[in-house]
């Protein structure tokens, strides 16, 4: 890990006109997953991961300072957000106002582009955005680590989409104090030697999941006896998939990506009771996966907390892939992302 810059600076806040910032962010797909938590409240996984950030399904969210509003409120997609979306973006914005040291609330605006709780990342945009957006609102001067960890503090996966490419998560120290594994957790980006790659992304199904990850993890670390073995595996799949990427090896990188993921959806599926994300549209996806192996393409499948897939390949290839996909699941939506950018402040609203 490298080394710490100071993190937090707090600067004055400006005049209240100052205080309205927008900033977006894009979901990020893991090829080493997180799964599993081995603290709730301060979001620090059991595991390292890594990740590819898209250029597709951007997240933009504008936040200001409201000098006369007793509560936060916060607009998702046009719409007031309530229940748990709520909560968790409030819970955000008040640590956010700990680090700030201001007691003011917000107006926040999030727009999604991807389909919200589908397993489609829009939690890691979301809050990796919001983070970026909050801290400026607010003040406080963080640096790409810093934002990272707070944007871990919404989300785990938030964290890594703070980065553009290809990015890594650290764990963070186990068996330390909470605020030494704080400090320790954070994503940094990770370099990949000459790789073109593409994610088709085959969206079978938009609609939220039934079980949501926090409580599918939870109930995975606490029951399935395929877990450890998993969290023990993935740290080779880790040595492996940076070796991989170094060398700019995409079917080795395929390789490790699609056997962490399924790996991932076995400890969940040992769960008591089970957690099933895959469904049969999943399955016809990952059939054509392997009919494109056997046909000499290089494409390998990975599935987070949903049934979608996304398959990763050659940019070249993207086309082909996406056929074979479509003809798979004729009802889905298929479509070709790219490694994308990391969070940034749209200066335009700094006004
Ligand atoms: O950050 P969360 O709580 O949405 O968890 C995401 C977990 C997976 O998408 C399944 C894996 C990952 O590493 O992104």
């Amino acid at each position: 890990m490298r080394r710490e810059h100071p993190t937090t600076v707090a600067r004055p806040l400006e005049q209240d006109a100052a205080n309205s910032t927008a900033a977006v962010a894009h979901p990020n797909i893991a090829l080493i997953k997180y799964w599993g938590k081995r603290d709730e409240r301060l979001i620090l996984p059991w595991t390292d991961s890594l990740s590819m950030t898209l250029d597709v399904f951007p997240t933009t969210t504008r936040v200001r300072l409201d000098p006369e509003a007793a509560q936060d409120e916060v607009t998702l997609n046009g719409e007031p957000a309530a229940g748990e979306v709520a909560r968790r973006i409030t819970a955000f914005l008040q640590l956010v106002r700990e680090m700030a040291g201001l007691d003011r609330r917000a107006v926040v605006d999030t727009r999604n582009t991807v389909p919200t709780g589908a397993g489609l990342a829009s939690s890691a945009s979301g809050f990796a955005a919001l983070a970026v957006a909050a801290a400026a609102a607010y003040g406080i001067d963080l640096d790409a680590t810093a934002l990272s960890r707070l944007a871990r503090r919404g989300s785990g996966s938030a964290s890594r989409s703070v980065f553009g490419g290809f990015a890594v998560w650290h764990a963070g120290p186990e068996g330390a104090t909470a605020a030494q594994g704080d400090l320790g957790s954070y994503a940094e980006p990770v370099s990949a030697a000459g790789i073109d790659p593409a994610l088709v992304i085959a969206v079978v199904n938009a609609g939220p999941k039934a079980v949501s990850s926090r409580e599918a993890m939870r109930r995975t670390v606490d029951t399935s006896p395929l877990y450890r073995p998993w969290a023990a595996s993935s740290k080779d799949d880790l040595a492996d998939m940076r070796a991989a990427l170094g060398r700019g090896d995409l079917e080795a990188v395929g390789e490790i990506a699609e056997r962490n993921a399924l790996g991932m959806h076995a400890t969940m599926l040992a769960a008591r009771p089970a957690v099933r994300y895959l469904s049969p549209a999943t399955v016809a996806v990952l059939d054509s996966v392997l009919q494109l192996r056997r046909d000499g393409v290089a494409a390998y499948a990975t599935m987070d907390a949903g049934p979608n897939v996304k398959v990763l390949c050659r940019r070249a290839d993207a086309r082909r892939v996406a056929e074979a996909v479509r003809g798979a699941v004729p009802d889905g939506t298929v479509l070709v992302a790219g490694p994308g950018p990391g969070a940034r402040l749209l200066n335009e609203d700094r006004c």
